[in-house]
């Protein structure tokens, strides 16, 4: 489905990418499902593999074919979330419980504290550098670790450790010479912009369980790419780099497994058009 600039295909990342062109995209943005926390109801989802070391597997599978289609001077920018390793659990002690949204798929698998890397019960497992680690093993240059801090994070019932209200964002790099237009987004008082920011949820829900804000695309997207670049979401669900790429004068490729939420992206798509051009 193709609307104004930007293409939403259908169908499982690992496959689809590889039918992309190489070095046709400029900069990816992005945020997978996190490991073990929420249902996207597709027997091919992300996130819900028995072990967190096949999920960080099959992430460094998908971005690699990213890395194929960035241009020489592309850039990824990559949101990953945290989870806490668990036996049993109510779903009241932390983000890999039970949470939200959360279908009966997950609720079983999270059940038992994976055997990998020394975990044990409630311990936080490390996700976002576990896979940026992997990435940059790969072959991608990790550049910055932004932290993006919850205007409004999620309540937690917790006791015994401080609420999580922050999440990694990474660019990496596919070489050195990359593109980064420093002006683009800087901080209100003139200086470089930091690698902290501050960004509260959109006013409006999407209809997606876990829709990014477009304040975060839309800081990527102007840092990474110039006008009429292409970018790219291999987990586009409702479409919110899409919509910004769009705003932005971009185009833009989303992959989306769920053909579900193609419906939340139409309509977004289409009341963004609206807004444009005064309808
Ligand atoms: C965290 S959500 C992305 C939300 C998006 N940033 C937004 O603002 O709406 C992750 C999405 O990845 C999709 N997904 C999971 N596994 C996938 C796969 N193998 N290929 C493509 N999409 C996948 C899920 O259906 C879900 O919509």
């Amino acid at each position: 489905m193709r609307i104004g600039q930007v293409e939403l295909l259908i169908g499982d990342s690992r496959e689809v990418i590889k039918s992309l062109p190489a070095q046709s995209v400029q900069c990816c943005v992005t945020s997978p499902p996190y490991w073990g926390l929420r249902d996207y109801d597709h027997p091919e989802q992300i996130g819900t593999e028995h072990s967190p070391e096949s999920y960080v597997e099959h992430l460094v599978e998908i971005f690699r074919e990213v890395h194929r289609v960035l241009r020489k001077d592309g850039t990824l920018w990559l949101n990953v979330g945290d989870g806490y390793a668990r036996n049993g659990g109510t779903g009241n002690c932390g983000p890999n419980a039970v949470v939200g949204n959360t279908k009966k798929l997950i609720q079983k698998r999270n059940c038992k504290v994976p055997k990998v890397w020394g975990l044990k019960d409630r311990d936080l497992m490390g996700l976002p550098w576990r896979v940026a680690f992997a990435l940059q093993s790969d072959g991608w240059i990790l550049r910055s670790r932004i932290t993006w801090i919850k205007k409004a994070p999620m309540p937690e019932s917790v006791k015994n450790r401080p609420t999580n209200a922050t999440e990694e964002i990474f660019l990496m790099a596919k070489g050195i010479d990359y593109y980064y237009d420093s002006n683009a987004v800087r901080e209100t008082s003139g200086a470089n912009l930091r690698n902290y920011w501050l960004i509260g949820p959109d006013a409006k829900g999407k209809g997606h369980p876990a829709a990014f804000p477009r304040e975060l695309a839309r800081r990527c997207i102007l840092l990474g790419s110039r006008e009429d670049d292409t970018v790219l979401d291999p987990f586009g669900g409702s479409g919110t780099t899409g919509v910004v790429a769009q705003q932005l004068g971009r185009k833009a490729i989303l992959v989306e497994l769920n053909p579900d939420y193609s419906t939340i992206f139409k309509k977004r798509m289409l009341h963004e058009s609206q807004k444009a051009f005064g309808f």
